[in-house]
């Protein structure tokens, strides 16, 4: 007995008694249709178990120009850096960028995949704050790649363009020790955030392999410069001897927060006192009003590298992913001494 065939868009308009087009209609734009006919088309799509070949409708349709990047702090100039990388790089391949914010928020990012997933994309490059391996499975089943950015991909299966977050850790404290700092304060975001555990990783390694070293761990909401500043601002009101004298920032934007703490409070000198270092090497560290000490991350590269493994993933659906990881430079300035 032969296999009832698959039931299609033929079969529900003669059951609905209208035509194909009507059907087509009714999934596609049902506001152009009458609000009995679109739900007379429902009843016979219920009845008969009609089920859309969305696979087929992505080929007709085709795949846009457009690449999402959805990144973790639009305001941080690491992000807009990766975003610029990734768009030089899209605009040789004659693609753009359509840039979305997560803000740390597990929320907007699911609903930024799902919109970029409708607007159907070229593919996605995201800086995930947790885990969305599951997510972007569903995503790449469906005919939408994606490649993770600033976080290894390991073993999700998916193509990456990150930097070695643990040598990155171990080489800010490392660099505070071999700076005579004994009392190591770890400032950290939310411990969701890979790149924000994989740098305490790296800091408890230099501490382990430097006795009579301590690191304490300060943890806080984000990763700006008011978290920065309200952890410093705790940190000035202890008395001297329960101080860190080295803090390692996890990022540029909380150490120029401690900066501004310390140097506002007026009683305690950066480095003599607590030497600094920070994170991404953004382009006003520089500039700070003691210059940062920083662990630069190849921002630019990291974006341009991305896209360029997307690009793979949509020439060969059956690529074998691949996980660049770029190496980690510590950049020494006057907040370190
Ligand atoms: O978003 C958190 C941090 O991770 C950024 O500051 C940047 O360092 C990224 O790698």
């Amino acid at each position: 007995m032969a296999a009832p065939h698959p039931i299609g868009v033929k079969d529900v308009a003669r059951h609905a008694r209208v035509s194909v087009g009507t059907v087509s209609n009714v999934l596609n734009r049902p506001e152009k249709v009458a609000a009995a006919t679109v739900a007379r088309v429902h009843e016979a799509i219920v009845n008969l178990g009609f089920v859309r070949n969305d696979a087929a409708r992505q080929l007709r349709a085709g795949r846009s120009k457009t690449v999402g990047l959805i990144v973790l702090d639009v305001r941080n100039p690491f992000f807009t850096e990766l975003a610029r990388g990734a768009e030089d790089r899209a605009t040789v391949a004659g693609l753009s960028i359509l840039l979305g914010n997560s803000d740390d928020n597990p929320a907007r990012e699911a609903a930024y995949l799902d919109l970029f997933e409708e607007q159907r994309v070229h593919g996605v490059l995201i800086s995930p704050f947790g885990d969305v391996t599951e997510r972007l499975t569903r995503l790449r089943e469906r005919g939408t790649p994606a490649v993770l950015v600033d976080r290894s991909g390991d073993d999700t299966g998916f193509s990456s363009a990150s930097v070695d977050d643990i040598a990155g850790g171990y080489l800010a404290v490392r660099h505070l020790i071999d700076r005579g700092r004994r009392r190591i304060a770890y400032l950290a975001g939310q411990f969701n955030i890979r790149q924000v555990t994989d740098r305490l990783e790296g800091a408890r390694r230099a501490v382990a392999e430097s006795p009579g070293v301590t690191l304490e761990v300060i943890s806080s909401a984000s990763l700006t410069v008011v978290d920065g500043r309200r952890s410093a601002e705790e940190i000035a009101s202890r008395p001297a001897s329960a101080r860190p004298d080295g803090i390692f920032a996890v990022n540029d934007l909380m150490a120029v927060g401690v900066l501004q703490a310390l140097v506002m409070s007026g009683r305690i000198r950066v480095p003599e006192d607590i030497a600094l270092v920070g994170y991404d090497d953004i382009d006003f560290a520089g500039a700070a009003v003691v210059p940062l000490t920083s662990i630069r991350q190849p921002s630019h590269a990291i974006g341009a590298t991305a896209i360029e493994l997307l690009l793979e993933a949509t020439a060969d659906t059956d690529h074998a992913p691949r996980n660049v990881v770029f190496q980690p430079e510590l950049v020494v300035r006057a907040s370190s001494g």
